[in-house]
């Protein structure tokens, strides 16, 4: 009897405590660092540090070693539905799986249900999207009905996280004339700004899109999460109260502010309303990155080809206003990119022909994927437009110069 006892209880602690160690994706960069052993070393040190920095309750936290020559940047999250012990747990995990890449390479990344953890040489805190992101579907075909939830959950939910403080909610819902229920979360990283969280779900929805009409899918990306299912994978006391996010503010007090601002201003209000109107009509919509589309760097992927027409509006059409110098390959462009990433955009003054474009790719490949502190980072190129173009990280300090002007050997070597 109190073996059967004791097996209940176990059984029952072993249902409420889960890290959701399900492995949803994991990558490493083909690119080595050039002192493995003090990478490594760092690694080591950050890794420790994330584990405590949970250990403590958080469920977010990032790491770095950015001094030396082998800087290593990590970062780590749970959903929060998680109890700290099962937070801590998935993190052991996936720290252990994320060795299983090769000693030394510059960036890897692991995705769980329950968790991630990234380490890369450079930071990547802001990034909220990248190429590569993708919907992982179920195997199961669901009804309309029950696809009719889903839309309209992730829908909500979509809308509210990016309001709620660490970015992180979950809700369910029961589907109209059906016993099932939808659970959904979404979560972004918190290092990101809400306008990165807004873009990166809005992302994540179209990828889940592609499982419709699955009873569950999972959106993988480097800022977001966003995940819903037939079953449930968190606690009911664990839902997250979205109403309050998805209205501005109450409707009454609008009412009465409004009432008081057409008693007082009257003729102000209209004409600021005019005036408001005229400039959404002719703002341009704005844009959602796709895959494809200007997403920051990727480590994993190589450097990223911008469109000649995303550079040209990213600096004004390369205006005087954005110009930053002039050095001896051409001038250099500040540049905005759609995702508010600052740039500098450089403009070379060579001749195009084939043979100079194909060995222009091939060493910003190489190049893009060289990380050291004293340089600064190659993001990617642009060869499709009638200029070729190299694009940086921004630094507003002199190590751009120096960089942008002197040691530019390899421009030199491929390209004339
Ligand atoms: C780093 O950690 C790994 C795995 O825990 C261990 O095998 C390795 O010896 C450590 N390396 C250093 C330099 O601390
Ligand atoms: C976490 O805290 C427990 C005690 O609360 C301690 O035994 C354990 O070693 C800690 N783990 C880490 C990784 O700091
Ligand atoms: C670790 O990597 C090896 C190949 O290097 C692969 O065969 C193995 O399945 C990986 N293990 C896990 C747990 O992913
Ligand atoms: C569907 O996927 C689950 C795991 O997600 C697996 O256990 C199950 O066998 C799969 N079913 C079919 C029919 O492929």
């Amino acid at each position: 009897m109190l073996l059967i006892v004791v097996w209940w209880m176990v059984a029952i602690m072993g249902a409420f405590s889960d890290p959701q160690a399900n492995l949803l994706s994991a990558g490493c960069s083909q690119y080595k660092v050039d002192s493995v052993p003090e990478f490594t070393k760092n690694l080591n040190a950050t890794l420790l540090d994330l584990g405590a920095q949970l250990n403590s309750s958080k469920y977010f936290a990032t790491a770095e070693q950015a001094r030396g020559t082998a800087p290593v940047f990590a970062m780590v999250q749970c959903r929060k539905y998680l109890s700290t012990a099962d937070c801590v747990a998935c993190f052991a995990i996936a720290a252990k799986q994320i060795r299983n890449c090769s000693a030394g390479i510059n960036g890897a990344r692991v995705i769980y249900d329950g968790c991630l953890l990234r380490y890369e040489s450079t930071s990547f805190y802001d990034q909220s999207t990248q190429d590569g992101h993708y919907g992982a579907c179920g195997n199961q075909t669901a009804s309309p009905a029950y696809q009719a939830s889903v839309e309209s959950l992730l829908s909500d939910l979509q809308i509210a996280s990016p309001k709620i403080p660490g970015f992180f909610a979950t809700s369910k819902k029961e589907v109209v004339g059906e016993k099932s229920v939808v659970y959904g979360v979404t979560q972004c990283v918190e290092t990101i700004s809400k306008a990165g969280c807004q873009d990166c779900l809005a992302v994540a929805y179209a990828d889940l899109q592609t499982c419709f009409p699955d009873a569950d899918g999972r959106s993988i990306n480097v800022g977001c999460f966003l995940r819903y299912s037939d079953t449930p994978f968190f606690a009911d006391n664990q839902l997250t109260d979205l109403k309050p996010f998805l209205r501005n503010g109450s409707k009454s007090k609008k009412k009465v502010l409004i009432a008081g601002l057409v008693g007082g201003i009257g003729l102000l209000l209209l004409a600021t309303a005019i005036l408001f109107l005229w400039f959404q009509l002719h703002k341009k919509p704005k844009s959602v990155p796709r895959e494809g589309d200007i997403l920051g760097a990727t480590e994993l992927r190589g450097p990223v080809n911008y469109s000649f027409k995303d550079l040209k509006s990213a600096t004004k059409n390369f205006s005087e206003e954005y110009k930053l110098g002039e050095g001896g390959f051409g001038e250099v462009y500040k540049g905005v990119l759609k995702n508010e990433r600052v740039v500098a955009v450089k403009k070379l003054a060579i001749s195009q022909s084939h043979r100079a474009k194909a060995e222009f790719e091939k060493e910003v490949k190489i190049i893009s994927n060289v990380h050291h502190r004293n340089l600064i980072r190659l993001l990617g190129c642009c060869s499709n437009g009638p200029e070729l173009l190299l694009v940086y990280e921004y630094m507003a300090n002199s190590s751009l110069d120096n960089f942008l002007y002197g040691n530019l050997n390899f421009v030199r070597t491929s390209c004339s």
